[in-house]
């Protein structure tokens, strides 16, 4: 069961903490796995480590937000052979209510979590038309679904690629093309790492323990949890699956009374 043996996978932001999780766990599956990341040296090593292990991949230098870079890397990757599988995981961090969000700020948010992940649907999708079908994953979050303090521009954006899960699920039934999201609650990456150092510096150990807490079940999600979630609605056996957001949240929507 969820043998990815000769699919051809685009995995963005593929090179650290969820993504590098789905990378490594969809290797492992037998896929060809294209990451395409901003962080060269980090993604050549994954790439490196993957075929160490026997596994297929390769790293390729691309920022999201720039749709030229994804589509010249997307062409070419699609000249080798049909690409089977997207994931949109490529995101940033935003910490802040309307008003105290800056115009440049929410620009940012947008051009990568919003515009990355339409640039990458933009110019894949032709190819998976082409090939006769093909599956799509989102990283939204619970912030799409759920009031969190001081998230509005992080939000807006994850609301907006549930938004586009669900459209996308809809415009492309009659080719093939299965779309679905993965909306986690806090998982412990470097993303988390970086938004405690950067907004609470000192406090680190104090705000890790209280944003561990915040789900019910006490503590956050590990990367590989989430990457198994990804293969299985990557999966043939998901096949049925289309049009859904998957909530992977220790209880945090439906348990915090
Ligand atoms: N960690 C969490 O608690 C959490 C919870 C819910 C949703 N998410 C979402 O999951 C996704 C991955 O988060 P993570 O925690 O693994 O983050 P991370 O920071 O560990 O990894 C993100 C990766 O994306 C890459 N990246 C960032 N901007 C890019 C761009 N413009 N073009 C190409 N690559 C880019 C980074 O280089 C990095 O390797 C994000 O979309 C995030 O919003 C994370």
């Amino acid at each position: 069961m969820f043998s990815l043996k000769g699919k051809v996978v685009i995995v963005t932001g593929g090179a650290s903490g969820i993504g590098l999780a789905i990378s490594q766990t969809f290797a492992k599956q037998g896929a060809f796995v294209h990451i395409l990341e901003l962080n060269e040296d980090l993604a050549q090593q994954v790439a490196a480590d993957i075929i160490k292990n026997g596994g297929l991949a390769q790293a390729h230098v691309v920022n999201v937000a720039d749709q030229a870079q994804v589509r010249k890397v997307v062409d070419a990757i699609a000249t080798l052979g049909p690409i089977n599988i997207l994931v949109n995981n490529a995101g940033i961090a935003h910490i802040g209510k309307a008003h105290t969000t800056s115009e440049e700020d929410m620009d940012k948010i947008y051009q990568v979590n919003i515009k990355g992940v339409y640039n990458c649907l933009n110019v894949t999708l032709p190819h998976m038309i082409g090939a006769g079908g093909g599956v799509i994953l989102n990283m939204a979050s619970i912030a799409a679904t759920v009031g969190l303090v001081d998230r509005f521009a992080y939000s807006a954006a994850k609301g907006a690629v549930y938004s586009m899960t669900l459209s996308v699920a809809r415009d492309y039934l009659d080719q093939n093309i299965r779309c679905n999201s993965i909306s986690p609650a806090r998982v412990h990456t470097p993303f988390v790492d970086g938004f405690l150092k950067k907004n609470y510096p000192g406090k680190e150990a104090e705000m890790f323990e209280k944003l561990s807490k915040t789900q019910p079940i006490g503590r956050m999600a590990k990367p590989d949890e989430i990457g198994a979630l990804a293969l299985y609605l990557c999966s043939d056996e998901a096949g049925f699956v289309t049009g859904c957001d998957y909530l992977i949240d220790g209880g945090f929507e439906k348990l915090n009374t």
